[in-house]
């Protein structure tokens, strides 16, 4: 398995993804994209950035850091593209193979096995803010991706100093420093937005509160599910105090 930064973000986001499968297996497929949207705001979210990213049936398009799946299969589903995952989390990745059938290979953000330019399109949500090595990350979503290419980002974005303990692992950028780090990169940016994080149909949030039960139900016991509810309940806090926003952006290859 590709390793992340902490122990904590690996219960996260490898532990968490495989029980998330399973849940979702047990409560039924019709759960299965509002589960495996682990941190993409909302459906508002993703058809904000589906609407400006000039997706035709047959872009190629790259989800880096895609977690689960639950964004690319709702592109698929919603804009007829299909999505290629890479994602370091090997749970995460059977997961998205065998809840979406979508195409995902184990690979960090910062080292993608795509030869240049091969994608149209590429989306990269919550995921810049869980590596220190972002410049890496966003250097490679420009390298696989053809000139005029758009990128969809979702990031979280911390003004200034949190008023509590960020998620362990995690480094929230500013909005001002992603602005420049996509510039250096070789992005233009095009438009943002703030995610709001109720713009979802009441059928979503309630399959996707069933969904975190159900994994409640069967592994609330495990330390893995206490240090991964910890760190999701930080994110929570500081969202709610304001002190962390949820920052949609579109940009294009230069
Ligand atoms: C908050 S989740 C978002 C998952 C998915 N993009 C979504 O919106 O549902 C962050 C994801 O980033 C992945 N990740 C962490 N570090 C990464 C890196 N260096 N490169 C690529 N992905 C990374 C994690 O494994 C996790 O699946």
């Amino acid at each position: 398995m590709t390793e992340l930064e902490s122990e904590a973000m690996e219960a996260e986001f490898d532990t968490v993804a495989g029980w998330t499968e399973e849940a979702v297996r047990a409560l039924g497929r019709g759960h299965a994209i509002p589960a495996g949207c682990r941190g993409s705001g909302s459906e508002g979210a993703l058809r904000w950035l589906a609407d400006r990213l000039e997706l035709h049936p047959g872009s190629r398009v790259l989800d880096s850091g895609a977690g689960v799946g639950g964004p690319a299969a709702w592109l698929a589903a919603e804009r007829g593209v299909r999505p290629i995952c890479a994602e370091p989390m090997a749970a995460a990745v059977r997961a998205s193979r065998r809840l979406f059938g979508l195409r995902s290979v184990v690979a960090l953000g910062q080292q993608l096995p795509f030869a240049d330019a091969s994608f149209d399109v590429a989306e990269c949500l919550g995921v810049l803010c869980t590596t220190s090595d972002k410049a890496g990350a966003l250097a490679e979503l420009r390298r696989v991706l053809v000139e005029g290419g758009r990128l969809g980002l979702l990031v979280f974005v911390a003004d200034g100093p949190l008023p509590s303990a960020p998620p362990e692992g995690n480094e929230f950028p500013s909005e001002a420093e992603t602005r420049r780090l996509l510039g250096d990169a070789g992005f233009e940016l095009l438009e943002t937005a703030e995610v709001d994080p109720s713009d979802s149909p009441e059928e979503w949030m309630q399959a996707a509160d069933a969904v975190d039960a159900e994994v409640e139900r069967r592994h609330g016991d495990d330390p893995a599910f206490r240090q991964a509810q910890e760190n999701s309940g930080r994110v929570g806090r500081l969202l709610s105090d304001g002190a962390l926003r949820p920052w949609l952006a579109v940009a294009v290859a230069r």
